[in-house]
């Protein structure tokens, strides 16, 4: 049976693509950010994933705000990237597991999450910055099932029922009959706003509180309404929406194993978790 090892979450800042593209891992500007992967690096090489699911946002790419799912499946056997027009190199393309999807669809829709499913689908850089900081400079070992969550155009999804989406998917992965060692990451946040007047918003307090709670508390956080909580952390914090969608995905006795937590990179503060997952039989067992 497939087996869900644990969590990232991780932003997903465009400029990070041109630092990695240009190499400035040692620049005092980015330095305090990439060394942030470091352990995330050592526990991918331990760990070796064959697949990731990927709760993301697109920013336009492949949807636009005239037909924008709230949730949507990647079917397809290759999901490629193309020039978002932030000045960032376009990635190599990203393999895909059909099977794998069309099971976690299936077992979403007769769950009654009404998905729209994507049998082609452009994967922009709230998939390829995260998984090209999770395995720099080489071919990434992993297939992904891509899932996009609204967090760009109102009304969104609500925080309780991100988390219960990702529950879902935990609950689908679980029940795959193949032996597959799957990850779960969640893109974007933390706190940010891009535009407005409020551009260049962060909230360290806010961020902490939500990175706590998530690891044992997410219910907690599922009670904050998407304005009180764009209040809080930004017009585009909320891609914290995905992170909620991640740690629903992780079923069992969940434990943080690495955080890392910087301001700014671009206009974001950028956060990166590792949440490990250990199956509730074994703490029986122990
Ligand atoms: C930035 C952050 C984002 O989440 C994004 O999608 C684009 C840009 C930024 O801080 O520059
Ligand atoms: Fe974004």
């Amino acid at each position: 049976m497939a087996r869900i090892i644990g969590g990232i979450g991780t932003t997903h800042v465009p400029s990070i693509g041109k630092a990695i593209a240009e190499k400035k891992y040692q620049d005092p500007y980015w330095k305090p950010f990439f060394s942030g992967f470091d352990y995330v690096h050592g526990w991918l090489a331990r760990e070796k994933p064959d697949v990731a699911v990927v709760f993301y946002n697109d920013h336009g790419l492949n949807f636009f705000l005239d037909k924008l799912p709230t949730f949507a499946v990647g079917a397809a056997g290759e999901y490629r990237n193309e020039d978002e027009g932030w000045g960032i190199p376009v990635s190599r393309s990203v393999a895909g597991d059909p099977d794998f999807s069309w099971h976690i669809i299936n077992t979403l829709v007769a769950d009654e999450f009404d998905i729209t499913m994507c049998q082609d689908m452009l994967v922009d850089h709230a998939v390829t910055i995260p998984l090209g900081l999770m395995w720099p400079g080489e071919s990434w070992p992993v297939k992904i099932v891509p899932i996009e969550v609204n967090t760009v155009q109102h009304p969104l999804p609500s925080l309780k029922r991100c988390l219960a989406l990702g529950r879902a998917v935990g609950r689908a992965i679980e029940a795959y009959p193949r032996d597959l060692k799957v990850m779960v990451i969640g893109t974007g946040g933390l706190s940010h706003q891009l535009d407005g007047e409020r551009a260049g918003f962060v909230n360290k307090e806010f961020d902490q509180l939500c990175m706590d709670k998530l690891i044992g508390e997410p219910d907690e956080l599922a009670r904050y309404s998407v304005h009180k909580f764009i209040e809080l952390a930004g017009a585009q914090g909320i891609e914290f929406l995905n992170w909620m969608a991640m740690r629903g995905a992780l079923t069992g006795r969940v434990a943080q194993v690495h955080r890392n937590y910087h301001i700014p990179i671009s206009n974001t503060a950028a956060a990166t978790v590792v949440l490990e997952n250990k199956p509730l039989a074994g703490l029986k067992a122990a």
